[in-house]
């Protein structure tokens, strides 16, 4: 009975770090995607702030985030890409991504 259990908790395990991966796995190529242009390395980007200034950032479906663009010129080419459902679809993803990779995530940024 024992083995049965611990072999259910592992299988838990590896599938939900796996379904984590997958999720920040999409998030990073919307990044690459749409934000990659302006704000640069992907998980450089991610790596400057902490979790929690993300999640606030990204709460609500990233509208914080569309606000800071939409309410700056310097940010103009973006507003199409904000103000449009492909980014409200895909915010929960992109936090995913950013949130992995904040400063204080304990993961360190890849070399590349
Ligand atoms: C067209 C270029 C452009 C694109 C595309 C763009 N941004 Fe920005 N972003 C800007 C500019 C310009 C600012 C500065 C706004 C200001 O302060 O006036 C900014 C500000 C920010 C800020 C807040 C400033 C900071 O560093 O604290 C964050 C976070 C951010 N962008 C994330 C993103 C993410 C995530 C995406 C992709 C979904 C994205 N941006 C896409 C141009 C862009």
């Amino acid at each position: 009975m024992r083995t049965l259990y611990a072999t259910v908790a592992i299988f838990t395990l590896v599938t939900g770090s796996t379904m984590l991966s997958a999720a920040t796995y999409k998030g990073q190529k919307i990044y690459i995607e749409s934000c990659k242009e302006c704000h640069g390395g992907g998980q450089e980007f991610a790596a400057s702030k902490k979790q929690r200034v993300w999640e606030k950032l990204m709460d609500k479906k990233g509208e914080k985030l569309a606000d800071i663009h939409l309410s700056s010129k310097k940010a103009q080419p973006s507003w199409k890409y904000f103000e449009s459902r492909a980014f409200t679809r895909g915010a929960k993803h992109l936090e995913d991504f950013v949130v992995e990779y904040a400063s204080d995530s304990g993961n360190v940024p890849a070399c590349n």
